[in-house]
């Protein structure tokens, strides 16, 4: 098992995109720690994946509130004293133009998408500095191309690219940062935002991916936007 001795923690964990990476991210034996905001799709995920044999712990938290991401990230390192590598997958989505777009809608999609992933970063880059570690951003495709009807999003996904950049620019070799863009995928909020559509890619893509990372990182260079 090539993660047996990884912890990992995958946000937004619960269902969707977050619920695959988790699940594909065990079978190769990490421990994960599975976080999101609705405790029983985390217990749900924890139960599938130790009723498999393999190894989780789950805390509820919300990725946009310091207080539960530092929660998060002290009970990963109480339980399993070490983390290895951070999937910051948490997000939402809004599907309106931008004229229609509620003030409160557009932060809300920012204090996930980007506040929740400064936050995740800030406070797990300083562990990573003392043994190096893998932080993988979800941002999207549409964190490359405005895509219309998608603005509020579109920006978050694109403040996520910067964020990974300038961050990978400041930390020392060991610890790698990048930033994964899937087109759409057929689940989650894809489905919920656009109903019917034909999607690119099977979350078990993404996941697979998630987990070529985690097992190659030597393929991919900090900074990245990995585009696929
Ligand atoms: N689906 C796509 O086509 C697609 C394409 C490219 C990129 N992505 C990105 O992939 C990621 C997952 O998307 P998805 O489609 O799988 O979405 P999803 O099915 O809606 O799942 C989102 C997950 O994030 C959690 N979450 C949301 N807000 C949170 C918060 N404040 N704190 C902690 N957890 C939170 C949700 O749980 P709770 O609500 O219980 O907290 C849930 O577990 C997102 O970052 C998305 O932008 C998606």
């Amino acid at each position: 098992m090539t993660l047996e001795d990884q912890t990992i923690i995958v946000t937004g964990s619960g269902r969707g995109i977050g619920r695959y990476i988790a699940k594909r991210l065990a079978r190769d034996g990490a421990s994960i720690v599975l976080t999101a905001r609705t405790e029983r799709e985390i217990e749900q995920v924890y139960n599938e994946i130790t009723g498999n044999g393999g190894r989780a712990i789950y805390i509820r938290g919300d990725a946009a509130r310091e207080k539960d991401v530092k929660a998060v990230i002290g009970e990963a390192l109480k339980k399993f004293g070490r983390i290895d590598a951070l999937v910051n997958n948490a997000g939402i989505g809004v599907r309106k133009y931008l004229w229609e777009t509620g003030v409160k809608e557009f932060e809300d999609v920012m204090d996930v998408n980007v506040k929740g992933v400064f936050l995740y970063m800030k406070h797990i880059i300083p562990e990573m500095r003392k043994r190096g570690g893998l932080i993988i951003n979800i941002s999207s495709e549409a964190g490359k191309t405005g895509i219309p009807t998608l603005s509020a999003y579109c920006a978050s996904k694109f403040a996520v690219i910067g964020l990974t950049e300038a961050a990978a620019g400041e930390v020392e070799n060991r610890t790698k940062i990048v930033a994964l863009c899937p087109g759409s995928v057929d689940v989650g909020m894809f489905k919920l935002m656009f109903p019917g559509e034909k999607a690119d890619l099977e979350p078990e893509e993404v996941a697979e991916k998630v987990a070529d990372i985690c097992n190659h990182p030597e393929k991919y260079n900090s900074g990245q936007s990995i585009v696929f």
